[in-house]
């Protein structure tokens, strides 16, 4: 059995933290799942740490289908959610449901998260209003780098801070389970997360939300190509990858991989046939 929105809500109304991490294959999905980790967001993160690209903007709802499958796939007891990508609800509240809708019938997922506060809360509604769990996002909202104007810390000031405020508050009475907080100040985080009854999940929000949400890559040290200052690297698995492939390279070369124990053998004389001709 999944771990249910009944179930995160809970666990902020009893001061446990809640974790959550992002997931993009099957292999890595099994491991964060087998470690317990309750939430396991397929972000369009994918999009920069996975596809190379250099923002999440040219991710598709066929990309994101495409790994949320193989996640659900590796999964058993986490609830896997589906990250909206750029201009799939923005238009219309049907395209909202319709690809909302898609996550959970053709991807497996069981929520969907989306960017923005008071400018989507209806969408939010009407996808809740549909049995589909929504986790809202605010503070720095990826979509809108150019928007924003780069990965800068949002709601700094008191007018912005407002708003923010607002947005979360929007995000609650629209239905949603859960809002991520990315890049905003800790002690706004603080009174966000006292102020609103669903759970708050930080990135770059400090200690006082109510969980915290990482980019699997960033906390491997498997993606350097940016490494926000949110991030901690646990282990760094480039230095590692790259000295298992060089090793392989120069065994390759020289002939001492592999050795008979990656080998087969047969009985050499059912091959004399060969042998001779
Ligand atoms: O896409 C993503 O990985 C995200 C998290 C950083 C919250 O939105």
């Amino acid at each position: 059995m999944r771990i249910t929105i009944t179930q995160i809500k809970e666990m902020k109304q009893k001061g446990e933290k809640i974790t959550m991490l992002t997931a993009y294959d099957f292999a890595t999905a099994k491991l964060v799942d087998e470690a317990g980790i309750p939430l396991i967001l397929v972000g369009d993160s994918l999009g920069m740490v996975i596809l190379g690209y250099e923002s999440t903007i040219p991710v598709t709802m066929e990309d994101m289908l495409h790994h949320t499958k193989a996640v659900v796939r590796g999964t058993k007891q986490a609830m896997v959610i589906g990250d909206m990508p750029f201009m799939t609800y923005h238009i219309s509240v049907d395209d909202a449901l319709r690809n909302a809708a898609r996550f959970i019938q053709e991807g497996g997922a069981q929520a969907v998260k989306l960017e923005g506060g008071v400018t989507v809360a209806e969408k939010v509604r009407r996808i809740v209003e549909c049995g589909i769990p929504v986790m809202g996002h605010i503070g720095l909202t990826p979509q809108s780098i150019h928007q924003l104007g780069g990965h800068k810390m949002q709601g700094k000031t008191p007018e912005a801070a407002k708003r923010l405020f607002k947005d979360a508050q929007a995000l609650e009475e629209a239905g949603a389970f859960a809002v991520v907080l990315e890049t905003i100040p800790a002690p706004l985080a603080e009174i966000i997360t006292a102020k609103v009854s669903i759970p708050t999940i930080g990135i770059g929000a400090g200690i006082h939300c109510d969980g915290q949400v990482q980019v699997i890559n960033d906390i491997l040290g498997s993606y350097t190509e940016f490494v926000p200052r949110h991030a901690k690297q646990y282990v760094k698995l480039t230095d590692i990858i790259s000295k298992a492939v060089t090793q392989y390279h120069n065994e390759v070369k020289a002939g001492t991989f592999p050795t008979e124990k990656q080998s087969s053998s047969i009985d050499k004389s059912l091959l004399a046939e060969l042998e001779t001709k």
